[in-house]
């Protein structure tokens, strides 16, 4: 028998999901279909993610297929055992991202969750029909941008993720501004829960550094509808990362986590790793020849095309992060070497377990 989550369950465009956890889209290759099928079971939000699906998916089929096919494959994977399932899909993918939206959408995803930049065209591609549109904002301001321009379209967001700085993956703060006292996800909730009421009173979810049971008590009590959570799902039986990038998390203190930044991301954003990841070492000694061969991350030069990427012409200050997160998913690991991100919380990790114990933990009914 399935026992009851103690937590306020989430509703978000008229679901009712039981448990107010959404596992956080972890690209590349982290969150795939198995991690947030078993998510979706358990009653929480299992979230795949978008980035260079179309290589991770026809490696695993052994035949060609494009990111619309892919995005469209994974969803539906996701979505096999019941429950809700949806996608991550990053504004700084440019190139891809409108092929990955209807992917998803025509696939039924339960949610498309989007930030790296301000997903201000997301309910334009096609029609939403069920699926939430979820924009990840890091202030007050950007979630106000974006109901502004979304009103203009007559759309209004079905929830929004505040992400603070303790969270995983990209950042949505400038390197000076990650460590400030204003930026604590505390001390941001409730002027984004006051501009999400001034929009209509969608659902707030936040993200970064919740880690316990207690801490989604405590996020709660301050008015969040729900939490979305990345660190502590990639340390599961059922996330894609390597072995070897699941022992780096376990093995990692709280010293090796860092911001990584000149060498950083060449979407711009601080980035957190744990610095040990060998391709975060060799580029801090500069020693990867600037080469672009996989071009998911570039943006378009002053004709229109996609050709720019920092990391393409020079290794000082960006290294390439296409290769570095496919090598950490398990793709081509022998030619590039990896880069393990992850939040500030890894450190406290000490092992891999199922996703079904973990839940039981979060939600307060075991563990
Ligand atoms: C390995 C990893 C990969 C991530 N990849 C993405 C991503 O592709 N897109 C995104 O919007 N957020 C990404 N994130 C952020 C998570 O979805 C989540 O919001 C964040 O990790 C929450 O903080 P926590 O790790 O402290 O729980 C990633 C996080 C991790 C740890
Ligand atoms: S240089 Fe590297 S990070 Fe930049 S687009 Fe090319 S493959 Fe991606």
């Amino acid at each position: 028998m399935k026992s009851e989550s103690m937590l306020k369950p989430l509703t978000i465009k008229g679901k009712n999901i039981r448990v107010p956890i959404i596992q956080g889209g972890m690209g590349v290759g982290v969150s795939m279909h198995p991690l947030a099928k078993a998510v979706a079971q358990e009653g929480g939000l299992g979230v795949v993610s978008s980035a260079i699906l179309d290589r991770l998916v026809s490696k695993r089929n052994n035949k060609k297929v494009n990111t619309y096919d892919a995005v469209y494959e994974e969803v539906s994977l996701a979505k096999v055992k019941g429950g809700f399932s949806g996608i991550n899909i990053m504004g700084a993918l440019a190139r891809d991202f409108t092929a990955s939206v209807k992917g998803a959408l025509d696939a039924g995803a339960d949610a498309i969750i989007s930030g790296a930049g301000l997903p201000l065209s997301l309910p334009i591609i096609q029609p939403p029909k069920d699926t939430a549109l979820i924009p990840i904002v890091s202030s007050a301001r950007a979630l106000e941008i974006i109901c502004k321009k979304w009103e203009k379209i007559g759309y209004r967001p079905d929830a929004v993720v505040l992400e603070g700085p303790l969270a995983g993956g990209h950042l949505g703060f400038r390197i000076d501004q990650v460590d400030l006292e204003s930026n604590k996800l505390e001390n941001m909730l409730p002027s984004v829960k006051e501009m999400a009421i001034k929009f209509g009173n969608f659902p707030l979810i936040v993200a970064g550094g919740i880690y316990t049971h207690a801490d989604i008590v405590k996020f709660m009590a301050m008015g969040a509808d729900g939490v979305q959570m990345g660190t502590r799902f990639l340390a599961t039986e059922e996330s894609s990362a390597t072995e070897l990038y699941k022992q780096a998390v376990v093995q990692a203190t709280e010293e090796d986590i860092v911001v990584a930044h000149r060498p950083g991301s060449p979407c711009g954003l601080p980035f957190r790793v744990i610095k040990q990841s060998p391709m975060y070492v060799s580029a801090l000694k500069r020693l990867r020849p600037p080469k672009c061969d996989k071009g998911y991350v570039l943006m378009k030069d002053a004709e229109g095309n996609y050709t720019v990427c920092p990391a393409k012409e020079s290794n000082e200050n960006h290294f390439c992060i296409c290769n570095g997160l496919l090598s950490s998913g398990g793709y081509n690991g022998d030619k590039e070497e990896a880069l393990y991100t992850v939040g500030t919380n890894a450190y406290r990790i000490d092992k891999i377990i199922s996703v079904k114990t973990l839940m039981n933990e979060l939600t307060g009914t075991g563990g």
